[in-house]
């Protein structure tokens, strides 16, 4: 939720600052903005929507300088308008700050600021904070980084802020809390801040993460300081980063949301490789080998999500169930956080999250650390606040995902927990050895099989032309494919606006039967497996009832085929792993589906990729 980025050095800010805010776009579309400063003082650049708005704007003026903040939006504090957009500019013009996050006590602080001659302009919550900078400022008499330190002694709430004052133009100020922010430092004495790496990496690898209440002071060719909010100088820990900026592009894909969807034979073999050895038999996750016996001992696992990560958890609660015999919850982070949840010592929380910033998420992992319970993560952003706070986690390595819409994550997130149960199963004795080892042989090739499913691209692309205009879905799944029918009806309403939702199949006869018609696409994973008889008895419900049926079988299948009106054949493979290949179909029907009526893939209309704000 929003994105942040800042440069200072010898070059021109603001095409870096431009081209950063390019690659947060995911984090935010509904403004953008650049302030700089050069000669003139302090130029100020906003406009509502996209970045490229805001580029076209800035064409014709003078947006010279070496030091820039800019800023790309997604609105909390008022619409989504020039005026509202950031950077903000303190009352007398000398300072400029850029922040993700909410400022929760700034109606407060605003009223006192208002009470001492301040006067505001927009309605945001970022403004109240460069306001009260200012006011510190002047009033203590102090240095601009020690009034941002004061100033954020008297803020509640989340924020990643860089801030620049046209007294000290060869300085930014950074700070953190529960917000992400990281500071790539250059070669030439330039640096690079950003919400996370992505506008970093074709600079420099060399990169700081900020942890909460920390300020970061950065002053071209002189070097970092950092320090904690109570003044004391911290040593930074500079680390080295890993992406690669081919993945940060499309590859000649047409959309992100394509590429990552046809990314995923790799990102499957990418989560597995070095955990699985099928000729010796054996799994492991490097990761959390420390905590493998503290897992088998568990009374209980709790899994704590959101949205796609969320569904991924539940597949990892059938996986978790079945193959170690723990107990799983599968939990709504933002729910966990405030239902004062029982929690013991022997419990084991583990946080699923694509981005590791998920505001909810981390709040949820908190309350869990906080009672006592081991907290474990699994996270595909390397470095983020998730993967930090936890005793131990396992990273997806499924790459940047940069479309809105999460696909190769949860592909790689469902793998991670896959090897999970499997290590856990197999340390415990709960799952015998010709058992295991079926499965890891089957998971293995799980990303050819997915190339596979890959191929009916076509296939499915028609299939989505004769139901793009359907106003309505259904997905259905048994067992561990309930879940998936969840996630594909996430993924279709999330790009394409079309309202869906996912139920376990039996429950169609307590209410959402009602809504079949000759209108009304029902799509059902109908594999071959334990549930297979009860589908097929589901589907001939639907049929009844005039419904559409577009069918997820097993290749192979005929007794479906001969009953839906569209199926789509996936490999055969053991029933644990079907949702790796059954949710592909329903990741490339929504893209096609969305493209189709003309929506924007990658950046669907009031969402953010990464939620920092609960
Ligand atoms: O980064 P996280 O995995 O924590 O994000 C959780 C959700 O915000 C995310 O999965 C969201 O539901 C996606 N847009 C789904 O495609």
């Amino acid at each position: 939720m929003c994105g942040i980025v800042a440069y200072i050095g010898d070059k021109e800010a603001f095409p870096i600052v431009l081209k950063g805010l390019k690659r947060l776009e995911y984090r935010g579309y509904d403004s953008a903005g650049i302030a700089l400063i050069n000669n003139e003082g302090i130029a100020n650049f906003k406009q509502k929507g996209k970045v490229s708005f805001l580029e076209e704007y800035a064409e014709d003026k003078d947006s010279s300088g070496t030091i820039g903040i800019g800023h790309t939006r997604w609105a909390t504090h008022g619409l989504p308008n020039d005026v509202n957009a950031h950077p903000h500019l303190s009352g007398d013009g000398k300072i400029a700050l850029i922040h993700n996050g909410i400022i929760e006590n700034y109606d407060t602080l605003r009223e006192g600021l208002k009470a001492r001659g301040h006067v505001f302009h927009s309605e945001t919550d970022t403004e109240v904070l460069v306001h009260l900078i200012e006011d510190i400022k002047n009033n203590e008499k102090v240095s601009t980084a020690e009034a941002v330190r004061l100033a954020l002694n008297n803020v509640i709430g989340a924020y990643a802020i860089v801030v620049m004052s046209i007294e000290n133009p060869g300085q930014l100020i950074a700070a953190r809390k529960s917000s992400p922010l990281v500071i790539g430092i250059g070669k030439s004495g330039d640096f690079y801040l950003a919400s996370d790496a992505t506008p970093i990496v074709e600079y420099t690898n060399e990169v700081v993460y900020l942890d909460d209440e920390e300020i970061a002071i950065v002053e071209r060719n002189k070097g970092l300081r950092l320090y904690n909010i109570q003044n004391q100088e911290k040593t930074p820990y500079i680390q080295e980063l890993e992406l690669q900026l081919e993945a940060l592009e499309k590859g000649g894909y047409e959309h992100f949301m394509l590429k990552e969807i046809h990314e995923q034979p790799r990102s499957i073999r990418d989560c597995f490789r070095g955990r699985l050895n099928v000729d010796k038999g054996w799994v492991g996750l490097g990761g959390i080998k420390d905590y493998e016996q503290k897992l088998a001992n568990a009374n209980r696992i709790i899994m704590v999500a959101c949205g796609t990560s969320w569904h991924a958890a539940l597949v990892g609660e059938y996986l978790i169930e079945d193959l170690t015999r723990i107990p799983v919850e599968v939990e709504y982070a933002s729910e966990f956080r405030y239902r004062n949840p029982i929690i013991s010592e022997n419990d084991v929380v583990i946080a699923i999250s694509q981005s590791g910033e998920t505001a909810d998420t981390l709040a949820a992992l908190e309350l869990a650390k906080s009672k006592g319970a081991t907290i474990l993560g699994i996270c595909n952003v390397v470095g983020s606040s998730i993967s930090r706070i936890t005793d131990a986690g396992s990273y997806t390595h499924a790459g940047p995902e940069i479309g809105v819409a999460s696909t190769k994550a949860f592909t790689a997130q469902v793998t991670v927990l896959t090897l999970m149960a499997l290590a856990i199963g197999h340390r415990k004795g709960t799952i015998n050895e010709s058992k295991f080892r079926r499965i890891i042989s089957e998971l293995e090739l799980i990303p050819d099989k997915v190339a596979e499913v890959l191929r009916e691209n076509d296939h499915i692309e028609h299939i989505a032309s004769i139901y793009k205009d359907a106003a309505n879905a259904l997905y259905l799944g048994r067992g561990n494919s309930f879940p998936v029918a969840l996630e594909g009806a996430l993924k279709l309403k999330e790009i394409s606006y079309i309202h869906a939702e996912g139920y376990p199949a039996a429950e169609m006869k307590h209410g959402p039967i009602a809504l079949i018609d000759e209108e009304m696409p029902v799509y059902v994973i109908a594999t071959k497996g334990t549930s297979y008889e009860k589908v097929v008895s589901n589907i001939q419900e639907v049929k009844a009832r005039k419904g559409k049926i577009i069918a997820v079988v097993t290749k192979g299948d005929t007794q479906v085929k001969g009953m839906a009106d569209h199926v789509i054949e996936i490999p055969e493979t053991d029933e644990h792993l079907v949702p790796l290949l059954a949710t592909i179909p329903f990741q490339l029907l929504s893209y096609h589906v969305a493209v189709m009526r003309g929506c924007n893939v990658d950046q669907p209309r009031n969402l953010a990729k990464s939620v920092t704000v609960e």
